[in-house]
């Protein structure tokens, strides 16, 4: 095995900081909108008003937090194991201060209120060609150490971070296609229906391989490594990879159910979004099944919990989300806060759960000690963000069904039961419930923040150590 001294750490520890960092600022954004929605009053003028901090709040989560973490993690485990340094130094590196100046152009440009209006792809083209270069760098990084490994096979979860990245890359370029009419206004090369059509291809498919499969890579790494037990079953894993590359790529209609979009492209969305359960079933299946003879490590290991966690919750919303996109489930669901709770039981509950569990495991590791500051502070960060969870999305989902009730009643002449304000006025207590489930969520962000700067600078909790140092794998 090659020594730990050669391997390029200060780039995996350059973005696991600002994993850190832009996961306060990104929650912190969620908070204050979900603040506003229980007192308007907070929509303070024009750059501060809901619809502008609405897209900052999901770019922030999305490709500042989640995207920082996707960084640290892919570029330590690639080196880890292909046991061998990052190709291209110089280039990884760039990547970094790249991918920083795109959220600092998106926090800038965003409330000012440039968009070029579609969801999650929001940003002006100058800020689209600044993303698709650093993409394009960092599938050269990654792509370049694979191919210098030293190892014979390539383990399964830099299949997933190379598919994540190679799709990403793809869904970007041709969803960002638009004719510029100023430097910061653009409109999309697309027209109507088939507008619609590639931006969900491209939405779905962010939801597949930016917010699944990449930290899909993160579970197939740390989860054995944290359980110190080999992954659960290898073949399966390779099965899990092609289904869920394949099936994904199809699902995308499935946002556009009862619009102008062709009935029959709404049922093969509504068929791959049923298939797509297997895949990920088989997944969870096996990254719980990892811990097998090692039980007992719940217990006592805070981020063996996380990390746990984050599967069930990834097993829930994708249970979740093939039932929604049943034509009539999605009658029901669609335009409600039902999506909102999906969205953030797989945002929340297994991104954000992942993300975190890896960088407890990564950070103390960045800099050189067995483990963070204060593992006690760990298990409270676990313990705040599941209740904050819990009430997030049970609030949601109820005030969802209620909202798609209301709408859908009438009365025995025909006309409707409840006036939209009524249904808007109902909802009210259920989005103070989810402000608070965010309060405590965006808590243990701070609580890791502080353990974070702790654990870097050299300090040591007075505790007995339960996380054990690493081994197996690479
Ligand atoms: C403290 C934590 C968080 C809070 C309080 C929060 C709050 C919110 C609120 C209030 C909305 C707008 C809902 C609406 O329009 O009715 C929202 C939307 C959204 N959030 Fe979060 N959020 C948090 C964390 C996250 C994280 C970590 C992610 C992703 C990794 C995320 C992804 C999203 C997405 C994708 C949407 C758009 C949903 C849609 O269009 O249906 N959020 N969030
Ligand atoms: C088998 C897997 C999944 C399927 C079939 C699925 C299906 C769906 C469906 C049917 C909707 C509602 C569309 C609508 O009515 O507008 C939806 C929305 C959404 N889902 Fe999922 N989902 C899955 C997993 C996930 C996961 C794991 C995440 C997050 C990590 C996620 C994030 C989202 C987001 C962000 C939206 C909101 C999109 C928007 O309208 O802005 N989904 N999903």
């Amino acid at each position: 095995m090659q020594s730990q001294a050669t391997y390029n750490y200060n780039v995996v520890r350059q973005f696991s900081i600002m994993t850190v960092v832009w996961g306060v600022v990104g929650m912190l954004v969620g908070v204050i909108v979900a603040a506003q929605l229980v007192w308007p009053e907070l929509n303070l003028g024009e750059w501060l008003h809901f619809g502008r901090l609405r897209p900052l709040h999901t770019n922030a989560v999305i490709f500042a937090f989640g995207g920082c973490a996707l960084f640290a993690t892919s570029y330590f485990v690639v080196q880890r194991t292909c046991h061998t340094p990052l190709f291209a130094p110089g280039l990884a590196t760039f990547t970094f201060w790249g991918w920083q100046l795109v959220i600092v152009l998106a926090a800038i440009s965003l409330p000012l209120g440039f968009t070029s209006g579609k969801e999650y792809a929001e940003l002006e083209w100058p800020i689209d060609i600044l993303i698709a270069v650093v993409w394009v760098s960092y599938a050269i990084v990654f792509f370049g150490t694979i191919a210098k490994r030293k190892t014979s096979h390539i383990y399964v979860a830099n299949w997933f971070f190379g598919g994540f990245i190679l799709t990403v890359a793809l869904l970007h370029i041709v969803n960002s296609a638009a004719l510029p009419v100023s430097l910061t206004k653009s409109y999309s090369a697309y027209a109507g229906v088939q507008d619609a059509m590639i931006q969900w291809w491209y939405g779905h498919n962010a939801v597949g391989f930016f917010l699944t499969a990449g930290f899909l890579g993160m579970m197939y790494y740390f989860v054995p490594k944290q359980a110190e037990r080999p992954v659960y079953s290898y073949r399966l894993s390779v099965v899990h990879f092609w289904a869920l590359i394949f099936t994904y790529m199809w699902a995308g209609p499935h946002h556009l159910h009862y619009t102008a979009l062709p009935d029959w492209t709404q049922s093969v969305g509504m068929i791959f979004s049923l298939i797509l359960l297997a895949p990920s079933w088989g997944g969870m299946i096996n990254g719980v099944m990892t811990l097998s003879g090692a039980w007992h490590k719940l217990r006592t290991d805070p981020i063996l919990k996380f990390l746990i966690t984050a599967l069930s919750f990834y097993g829930m919303s994708t249970f979740e989300g093939p039932m929604m996109s049943i034509k009539t489930v999605n009658a029901l669901s669609h335009y409600t806060d039902w999506t909102v709770g999906h969205v953030h039981s797989g945002a929340l509950g297994w991104v954000a759960m992942i993300s975190i569990g890896s960088m407890y495991y990564l950070i103390p590791r960045m800099y050189g000690k067995t483990q963070m500051y204060s593992v006690g502070l760990i298990n409270t960060h676990f313990w705040i963000a599941t209740i904050g969870i819990v009430l997030y999305i049970a609030s949601m989902w109820i005030a969802g069904v209620m909202q798609g009730l209301m709408w859908r009643a009438t009365n025995p002449d025909g006309t409707l039961t409840y006036s939209f304000v009524e249904s808007v006025k109902a909802s009210y207590p259920f989005w103070a419930i989810r402000l608070a489930g965010g309060v405590m969520f965006f808590t243990g962000m701070l609580i890791m923040f502080y353990n974070m700067v702790k654990t870097m600078a050299g300090e040591k909790a007075y505790e007995a150590p339960v996380v054990a140092p690493a081994a197996a794998h690479a």
